[in-house]
């Protein structure tokens, strides 16, 4: 026999359990003493439920309950009775107690640092720090029995559609996902030095190579970058790898993926196929390789307009071939301050724009700062392109093209939130495809792989890689999902020559590459399937699902800013004696 005999869940009482006897187990909400009656508010993960000791009870009842506070853990025995008091509608048992006649203190609590309510409002440090006590609250349950569902939702999809889940090491080499690597020294062999997988990436591909076309995990990555409100050092992906496929059969099935998940967790209908766009098209019309498309304010080019202007600024820009853009933010113009325009344009000096003009247009006529250097026929034809009519209000930037796409896309995301232009309902999915193979890097004056090196070019594209390295397109897509990339993934290269030519083109030797990605060049050799994968971010997805816009929400035991965990203290200092061991010395 069980020394605990939990007959119910505290939430999960209601009037069908009126006359039982029950024995629940939970912590102590709330609990408070009218004299000759005691009130316990007993919470466990379900919910809620209320207690009473009323004069019917012993002595000894009464004298225990005295010394119940806060957070203390009962064994709760009594009879589920109607509420003698007023019903409470804000618990789904506020229509019932349950008359005490045993109960036992199992466990005491300190007085707790943060109250266990969902609208308590500690600083993040406090909860951090206090992480056990915060996950008590119950809007950070939900989110873990969210992401719990989420999770099997998306094996009994893949298993079903012929994946088999294959765990990948976590010590190991690094992986080329482009972040920085943590490293793990070896004790066993002082000098060297394993890292922990930005990604599984290689060893996915060699499980195609392995033959078991269909593979997929949840799994961990860790890559030590600058975080920020969607990005943690380690975190999950939803990672998956298939033979035999190209770019819409890898799309297929992480479409149906998408709909089955949005269905079960949120009872909401994802129409498919998603929308896809190209990557120039959304760099175009949104600044963004991840645009969110819940709103309007596109931005439209100006170039041919302002080419030949007076302003030198807009000239200028088009002559060193750069670019003139703009958006329209409809229906701002009327209610925006001249002090709200002024700091849009410290807004984007964070993008590196160097000014930001404007144009108010109005029922008396315009009113901007460059109305003065632009000829009437250029300000007409700015108007006309960008579809202004008074009550609107247009933002220029003019500069390089990256900085005018940049400060542009993120102008127009800013815009749409100060000013709620932004549907919080709807969940926009989109394809993002036909990204650049090759970027190129000013700093190491070389190209770098914009995915990684193992993603196919387009097949037509192929003569261009002699050419035109730069103009190449590769089999790469993204799903984005209301401004937030989900997911990414490649079809990848599996003839030799065309991988060869790749590491040229990033300017590796045949040596450096054999010394960086000898393993997988070598099983390369030995009957390649045509294979294709991709990675969602499960973090990402839960904070969608769940309505958050911090990563750290939908992560049991998250980083901060500075990668530290402030419950446990890592990261910390070794003890001299495991450096010893491992052969390290560090430096001040
Ligand atoms: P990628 O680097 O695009 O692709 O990663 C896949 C997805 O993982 C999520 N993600 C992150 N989430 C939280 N914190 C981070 N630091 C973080 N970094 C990435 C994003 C991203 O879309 N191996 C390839 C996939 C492939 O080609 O199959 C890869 O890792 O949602
Ligand atoms: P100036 O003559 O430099 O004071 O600029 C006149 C107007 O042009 C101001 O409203 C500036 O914000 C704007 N401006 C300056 N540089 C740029 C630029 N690169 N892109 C867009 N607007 C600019």
């Amino acid at each position: 026999m069980s020394k605990f005999n939990r007959t119910h869940m505290c939430g999960e009482l209601s009037e069908s359990n009126i006359g039982q006897k029950v024995t629940v187990y939970g912590w102590v909400q709330k609990s408070r003493d009218l004299g000759s009656l005691k009130f316990i508010d007993l919470r466990d993960r379900t919910g809620i439920v209320q207690a009473v000791i009323n004069k019917d009870a012993t002595e000894d009842l009464f004298n225990e309950a005295a010394k119940v506070r806060g957070e203390f853990v009962l064994e709760i025995t009594g009879e589920v009775a109607k509420r003698g008091g007023a019903v409470n509608t804000k618990i789904s048992t506020g229509s019932i107690e349950i008359i005490v006649s045993g109960m036992k203190i199992i466990s005491k609590s300190d007085t707790p640092p943060i109250y266990i309510e969902d609208d308590a409002k500690e600083s993040e440090a406090v909860r951090l720090k206090y992480r056990y006590l915060d996950l008590r609250k119950p809007s950070m349950q939900k989110i873990f029995f969210t992401r719990h569902k989420a999770a099997q939702v998306v094996r009994t999809y893949l298993s079903e559609k012929g994946f088999i889940e294959v765990e990948t090491p976590m010590l190991t080499k690094t992986t080329p996902e482009g972040a920085r690597d943590y490293l793990v020294p070896s004790r066993v062999q002082p000098g060297n030095f394993y890292a922990l997988p930005q990604s599984p990436q290689l060893f996915k591909q060699i499980l195609m190579v392995s033959g078991f076309d269909r593979y997929f995990q949840i799994v961990k990555c860790f890559r030590d970058e600058d975080l920020r409100a969607d990005r943690q050092p380690e975190f999950t992906q939803i990672d998956m790898e298939l033979s035999f496929v190209d770019i819409d059969d890898v799309i297929k099935v992480n479409e149906g993926l998408m709909q089955k998940l949005f269905k079960e967790i949120l009872d909401v209908d994802v129409q498919l196929p998603m929308k896809r766009m190209t990557y120039k098209e959304a760099m175009d019309r949104f600044g963004s390789d991840k645009p969110d498309t819940r709103f309007g304010l596109e931005i439209k080019d100006l170039a041919d307009i302002v080419a030949n202007s007076e302003f030198k600024v807009f000239a200028d820009a088009i002559s060193s071939k750069g670019l003139v853009r703009a958006i329209n933010a409809e229906g701002i113009g009327a209610k925006i301050s001249r002090k709200e325009i002024d700091s849009l344009g410290e807004f984007v000096k964070i993008y590196k724009a160097k000014g930001l003009a404007w144009i108010n247009v109005t029922e008396e006529g315009v009113k901007s700062p460059i109305a003065k250097f632009l000829k009437e026929e250029e300000m007409n034809a700015i108007i006309e392109r960008m579809n202004a009519k008074p009550g609107d209000i247009i933002f220029i930037v003019a500069d390089k093209a990256n900085v005018v796409c940049d400060s542009l896309g993120q102008l127009r995301l800013e815009v749409g939130r100060r000013f709620e232009l932004i549907d919080e309902k709807k969940f926009n999915f989109l394809w993002v495809t036909e990204f650049p193979l090759l970027e190129y890097d000013e700093e190491e004056n070389r190209y770098v792989a914009k995915h990684h090196p193992f993603t196919s070019p387009m097949d037509e594209d192929i003569p261009m890689l002699d050419t035109n390295p730069g103009e190449v397109r590769a089999k790469a897509y993204d799903m984005v999902l209301n401004g937030y990339e989900i997911g990414g993934g490649s079809i990848r290269i599996h003839n030799q020559q065309l991988q060869e030519k790749m590491f040229g083109l990033l300017g590796f030797s045949e040596e450096q590459a054999w010394a960086k990605f000898g393993f997988l060049l070598e099983a390369f050799k030995y009957g390649t399937p045509p294979h294709g994968g991709l990675a969602f971010g499960l973090d990402r997805i839960i904070m969608l699902l769940t309505g958050t816009d911090n990563i750290k929400d939908v992560v049991a035991f998250p980083k901060t800013q500075t990668a530290s965990c402030l419950m446990t203290n890592a990261p910390s200092p070794a003890d001299e004696k495991q450096l010893e061991e491992l052969k390290i010395a560090t430096k001040n």
